[in-house]
């Protein structure tokens, strides 16, 4: 079983997609460890409500970004863990972290990259005025919400819709496809390939939709 270790910020809802499919069995992996920058964060109590061990590292507490990554690793290496979720972690991440866990530190990023990268990819997504959006999960490198893509799933901008409406209905897949990452993970399907992560035992051509294309608005 993989031990996981996830990285926090704020509400935790895709922490607790990755909790509940942990507790489903969908993932072959255990939370062994939840950090959060900030004391207040409300995934604190999901972690406490479901007794995995938790964790507050406040960057403010340290002199540099790499004395808090390293503070950060330390946590998680004595946790022993193997894979490192970022949601919604508001901090950029330095080679001290990158290079401590190589290809084992992934992040979900709430617009279709590379498209909107950094903060508020759904707000600079609905301000863009583009008439799909969506969320991907990708491994971490050196650059922020750049390294190779595992998964993405698309939305579609609706004419009603207002940038809550929209975050509103991204969030719900990142609850899809964040899980699905993790499992892929640790099951031990994922291969780096350069920019691309091959998945191994897919088939090919098995995109969900086959050859139904989203198209908004929809052919008249
Ligand atoms: C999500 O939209 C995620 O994509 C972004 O920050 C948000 C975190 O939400 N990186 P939550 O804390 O998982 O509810």
């Amino acid at each position: 079983m993989t031990r996981i270790g996830v990285l926090i910020s704020g509400s935790g809802s895709n922490l607790q997609a990755i909790i509940d499919a942990v507790e489903q069995g969908r993932v072959n992996g255990e939370l062994v460890l939840v950090i959060s920058n900030d004391p207040d964060a409300y995934g604190l109590v999901r972690a406490a409500n479901h007794r995995i061990p938790t964790a507050v590292i406040v960057h403010t507490d340290y002199a540099s970004r790499e004395a808090y990554d390293r503070a950060l690793v330390d946590a998680l290496q004595a946790a022993g863990v193997e894979l490192v979720c970022l949601a919604g972690f508001m901090r950029v991440i330095t080679p001290v972290f990158i290079n401590a866990f190589p290809e084992k530190i992934i992040n979900i990023h709430p617009a279709l990259l590379p498209a909107f990268p950094g903060t508020h990819g759904q707000g600079q997504t609905f301000a863009y005025g583009t008439r799909v959006a969506g969320c991907t999960v990708h491994f971490v490198d050196d650059q922020v919400d750049h390294g190779p893509i595992i998964i993405q799933a698309v939305v579609p901008v609706l004419p009603d819709d207002d940038e809550d409406a929209l975050a509103a209905r991204i969030l719900r897949c990142e609850h899809k496809i964040y899980p699905e990452a993790v499992r892929l993970f640790c099951d031990g399907r994922l291969r780096i390939d350069g920019r691309k992560v091959k998945i191994l035992g897919q088939e090919e051509n098995a995109a969900g939709l086959g050859e139904t294309y989203l198209i908004n608005p929809p052919l008249s």
